[in-house]
Parts: C-alpha cells; sequence; structure tokens
C-alpha cells in the first residue's frame, strides 16, 4: 500500500516542475525575442558614449544620460550615487529574490586612434596635463548593454519573478588622487544594503583577446587583487667616500629589493594562483658622491586568491622592514593606501549554477575557461559583500588579429559590436534564470 501511494505524489512532484520549466522556456523564449528588437538602441547607445567619454569621477553627462534613457523606459532612478553613479529598480510582478546587475562609466585619459564616425575627439585635463579621452576600456559597451538589459527586463516586467536592481557604477579606472569613488563608495553608500537588498551580482567586461560570440569566465579568482605599495628607506646621509660614517639606504634598498623577489618563489603557495611583487619606481639621491639620507620605492602587489593577499602584504612588510634592519636603515612599509583592489572572486557555487544558462546563450563550444588575469576590477568590492559572478564577453571579429583588435586601454582598442548581443542576453539570462531557481534545484 505505501509504496502504491508514492507514485502519484511522484507524478504531482513532476507535473509541477514540468509546469515550472514551461513557464522558464516561454519567458526565456519571450526575452531571447526581446533582445534582438532593442540591439538598434543598444548599439546607438554605445556610439554616443562612445563619443563622449568622460574620466573617472567626472561622469556627470554619462550619469545624467544614463539617468534620461532609464527614466524613459519606465524607471525610478537615483542619481548621484558615489558621484555620478546611477541605481534604478525595477520590481516584477512576482515575488522572487533581488539581483544586481552592474556596469561602469568611466572613460581613460588615452587619445583615441580607430578611425570610427564615432571616434571621441574629447579632451580633458588629468593630473594637470591636457589629455584626450576615450572609453579605451569598453565601459562604453558595458553601460549600453546594461540599458538593453533594462529595456528587456522593463517589457518582461509582469512575468518578472524578483526584483532588479541596476547599478551604473562610476570610476571603476580609480578616481584622481585624494578622491573617493567607485565600487566601494557605492557600497559605502548603500548599494548593497538599501532596500531593495541584492543577493546576487552579476557583471560583464569585453575584452578583445576573445572572439564576438565567446564568452570567458572562471570559478574563483579571476583577476588579481591590487594593492599599491610604497616603502621608503631611511638611512643616515654622508659623503660617498666615507660610507661607514653613515648608512646607506640605496644599498638597503637594492638588498630589499632583491629580498621581495624571493617573497612569491619561496613563500606563496603558487599553486593556488599567481602573485606579482614589482617595484616600478626607485628615487634617492643627488649626485654621486654623496649617500643620500633616504630612497623611496613604489610598486604594486598582486595575488589570485584571498589568502594569499593576505600573506604577501605581511611577508612584503617583514621583509622590507627586517631587511633595511640588517643593514642599519629603517623601512616604513605602506601597502594600499591609493589604491587597493580586491581579488575579482567567482562565487564557485554561483558559477557552477550559472554555467547552463552561459552555455545555453553562448553554446557549449563558446565557452572558455578564462585564464586568471592579473589586471584588477573594483567589481570585487562587491563580491566581498554577496556572491558575484563577472563575465567576458569577446569584442574581436571573429579571424581578425589582436593587432587590429588591441587590447583594453590601447588607443587602438576597438570593438565588434557583433559580440554586444550574447552581453545583453547574458545580462538579462542570468537574472531571468537566477531569479526561476534554474539550477538550484
Ligand atoms: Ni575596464
Amino acid at each position: 500500500m505505501k509504496r502504491l501511494l508514492i507514485f502519484p505524489v511522484l507524478l504531482l512532484g513532476l507535473q509541477a516542475n514540468i509546469a515550472v520549466q514551461a513557464a522558464d522556456t516561454g519567458l526565456r523564449q519571450r526575452a531571447d525575442t526581446l533582445v534582438d528588437g532593442v540591439m538598434a538602441d543598444v548599439i546607438s547607445a554605445r556610439r554616443h558614449l562612445h563619443a563622449h567619454p568622460e574620466l573617472s569621477n567626472r561622469e556627470v553627462e554619462t550619469g545624467a544620460w544614463i539617468a534620461g534613457r532609464l527614466q524613459a523606459l519606465g524607471y525610478t532612478v537615483q542619481t548621484g550615487v558615489a558621484g555620478h553613479g546611477v541605481v534604478a529598480v525595477l520590481k516584477g510582478g512576482k515575488p522572487g529574490p533581488v539581483v544586481a546587475l552592474r556596469a561602469d562609466m568611466d572613460g581613460l585619459p588615452v587619445a583615441e586612434e580607430v578611425d570610427l564616425p564615432f571616434a571621441s575627439t574629447v579632451k580633458s585635463t588629468f593630473d594637470g596635463k591636457e589629455v584626450g579621452v576615450m572609453h579605451a576600456c569598453g565601459h562604453d559597451t558595458h553601460m549600453a548593454m546594461l540599458l538593453g538589459a533594462a529595456e528587456v527586463l522593463m517589457t518582461l516586467r509582469a512575468q518578472l519573478p524578483g526584483t532588479v536592481k541596476l547599478i551604473f557604477q562610476p570610476a571603476e579606472e580609480g578616481p584622481p588622487p585624494g578622491e573617493d569613488a567607485g565600487a566601494k563608495r557605492m557600497i559605502e553608500e548603500g548599494v548593497l544594503s538599501s532596500a531593495p537588498v541584492p543577493e546576487v551580482i552579476f557583471g560583464l567586461h569585453v575584452l578583445t583577446e576573445y572572439e564576438s560570440g565567446k564568452l570567458a569566465f572562471r570559478a574563483g579568482g579571476l583577476m588579481a587583487s591590487s594593492e599599491d605599495l610604497t616603502i621608503t628607506v631611511t638611512g643616515r646621509q654622508t659623503h660617498g667616500a666615507i660610507p661607514w660614517n653613515g648608512v646607506d639606504p640605496i644599498v638597503a634598498s637594492a638588498q630589499i629589493i632583491n629580498a621581495l623577489q624571493t617573497v612569491v618563489s619561496r613563500q606563496i603557495d603558487i599553486t593556488q594562483g599567481a602573485a606579482i611583487v614589482t617595484i616600478g619606481k626607485i628615487e634617492g639621491g643627488v649626485r654621486n658622491n654623496i649617500i643620500p639620507e633616504r630612497v623611496v620605492m613604489k610598486g604594486t602587489l598582486r595575488a589570485l586568491n584571498p589568502e594569499a593577499r593576505i600573506k604577501l602584504a605581511e611577508a612584503v612588510r617583514r621583509t622590507a622592514t627586517r631587511t633595511a634592519e640588517a643593514t642599519g636603515a629603517t623601512a616604513e612599509v605602506k601597502i594600499g593606501v591609493d589604491h587597493r583592489y580586491p581579488v575579482t572572486y567567482n562565487d564557485p557555487s554561483l558559477t557552477a549554477r550559472m554555467r547552463p544558462t552561459l552555455a545555453r546563450l553562448a553554446g557549449d563550444a563558446n565557452l572558455i575557461e578564462s585564464t586568471p588575469q592579473t589586471v584588477s576590477e573594483d567589481f570585487s568590492f562587491y563580491q566581498q559583500k554577496i556572491p558575484g559572478l563577472f563575465v567576458f564577453v569577446g569584442v574581436r571579429k571573429p579571424g581578425a588579429s589582436r593587432d587590429e583588435y588591441a587590447p583594453n586601454h590601447s588607443p587602438r582598442f576597438k570593438v565588434d559590436e557583433a559580440g554586444l548581443p550574447l552581453g545583453v542576453r547574458a545580462l538579462v539570462g542570468l537574472t531571468l534564470d537566477y531569479m526561476s531557481g534554474a539550477g538550484s534545484r
């Protein structure tokens, strides 16, 4: 008897599951068609933004333009978040989780060299110098793709099983010295803690490393942490011919630089991801026969997992101060004072859960297991607070050379717009599938 009773229960469960999946399939198909319909808007938004880039923390017109577009789509927007950031919320017709989608807004002090009708001719000042300004990292495409997703999701509002929080974030590249900005400031201003509180966040970045139609990502450390490093070595000034009367900070610095290069090779578990110590600047002394009082070195620390990041900082500090001590000098070590980004860490279970969505949208053969990148991203700050997934979108014309489609930050950085529809599909697909619980059953 007991055994017979199980069958109807199982059947009921099966039917319910089929019903949910059917609804999901209908919504997905509708979303796919809607993405095709918004692509003309996405391309024109991208070209407008590309022609009007603004530097980090100066995204005045960009923020106003984004807010206007969102309002025209029916969104209520919050402006002036963390400087010129814009946040908009879409409450779906059905209950469900809050999903955040993020795009960055800033251009770079790079003079564009790409021959495009909408190439940037904008000039501004950076660090006291006149510079060209260009969306040389593709943040124009990120904003345009998120606007496209916003348009699709607004159309699907009634069927949407959850709430979307759109985050247009300024100053990803880092603000001018002395200013606070970017993801960290958005979080401080409550973007992840004020209602509706998101439980997950998705973000994209275009890369010419990958061809259009490809998506690349990996679970765990995708992009490195990045911290600036300043070491001030203080000795005692003396004549270059009488070194024993002073303490030579130049010799101490030479020993510190060499010792620092053993930190990664001897003290970091590199099987868990790369780490890097680079000294990029060293300054000390005024003439050949004076041993100076002081040497200042500047560098950068990178790590691909959060534990290594902590260990790296400790080891660099210890190695620099103790090596200086051995020579009779002192070293003051400052880490992460002007610049400090965590590891862009894709939550492993979220990544596993969303992989089928990305495979469905791009096709299995077009999903690339990204190699870890030693550059950094301030999307990492959100991922420290809530699970997040960051995905690279290919924007190099299939078959075209890396020379023609130069890498991000180059004055010849160029985007194949044919890669953008997949980015919009990914934003919409990740949102819908996460909300409907796909992969979590
Ligand atoms: Ni970027």
